[in-house]
């Protein structure tokens, strides 16, 4: 739920300016469309809403996710797969696309299997998240009881190591590097900005304060993933600071409080 809010935030259709021109995808075509580990389904929702004359198909191994998205996600068809042996047959795709996947998979398997299923002519987008900007408005500063919480936690590193995540990660250059080196031409980047910041007047009030709550569900699923059996104290500690920030947002007093993401989008074709 956590991961789907706050990608449905970011492929919200204000943003979809960003996305156009990179994606560049014709709306009138009758194409199919394959997103490769799709997680709870927004960028799959997103591209059933911005191209609705597509055929739209996400997999992903893990079967919660597929659950959810079966359950919460209208006309995408969803399916459990290794995306190491897509179970498709080959040139069955107009379009391969996917986001903050890449790092997650041995880069011959993950380039390789989405030639073999594209179309010759088929296009593959890779949408990668890169470093962006975080401004914390002052009620959301840490509290000395997540502070002391997180102290007695095992380190980000351990926990990537212990869910054999992120084995893959490539820089700026690498990425574009690496899909031409496993046969895809006329490789292009470009970057999506995606700003969201509650008190911007351009957002409408319901968008503002689903920033702040899925900001909020991403601090407390932060917490519950470390398996900790002594949360009450943080989770009541965050709930208090984004219940004080959700009023000052109501009561119309900004925090110009910020979150910007910077999303890289490299395309690539089938010979
Ligand atoms: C960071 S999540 C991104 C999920 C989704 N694309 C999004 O943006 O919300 C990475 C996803 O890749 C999936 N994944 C990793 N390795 C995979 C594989 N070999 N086959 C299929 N899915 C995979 C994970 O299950 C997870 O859902």
């Amino acid at each position: 739920m956590t991961l789907y809010l706050s990608r449905r935030l970011r492929f919200d259709d204000l943003f979809f300016k960003e996305y156009k021109d990179l994606f560049d995808i014709d709306p009138k075509k009758s194409l199919k469309i394959l997103e490769i580990g799709c997680g709870p389904g927004a960028l799959a929702e997103a591209l059933h809403r911005w191209y609705p004359n597509a055929e739209i198909t996400g997999i992903d191994r893990d079967t919660k996710f597929i659950e959810f998205a079966r359950k919460n996600v209208e006309g995408v068809t969803f399916m459990e797969g290794d995306a190491t042996k897509l179970p498709f047959e080959d040139e069955s795709f107009d379009i391969t696309i996917s986001n903050t996947v890449q790092e997650h998979i041995e880069p011959s398997a993950f380039w390789g299997e989405q030639k073999r299923v594209l179309k010759s002519g088929g296009k593959c987008i890779c949408l990668s998240a890169r470093k962006g900007i975080r401004c914390l408005a002052e009620c959301l500063e840490k509290t000395e009881i997540e502070n002391s919480f997180w102290e007695a936690q095992p380190g980000f590193e351990e926990e990537l190591e212990r869910f054999q995540v992120c084995q893959y990660p490539m820089t700026e250059a690498e990425i574009p590097a690496s899909m031409e080196q496993f046969g895809f031409v006329d490789v292009s980047t470009g970057y999506a900005v995606i700003n969201l910041t509650p008190d911007d007047p351009h957002h409408s009030k319901e968008l503002g304060e689903a920033m702040i709550e899925a900001d909020r569900q991403c601090a407390l699923e932060a917490v519950f993933t470390t398996h900790s059996d002594s949360y009450e104290k943080v989770i009541e500690a965050i709930n208090q600071k984004y219940d004080k920030r959700l009023k000052l947002y109501r009561d119309g007093i900004a925090q110009w409080d910020t979150s910007v993401s910077l999303t890289m989008v490299i395309s690539g074709f089938r010979a």
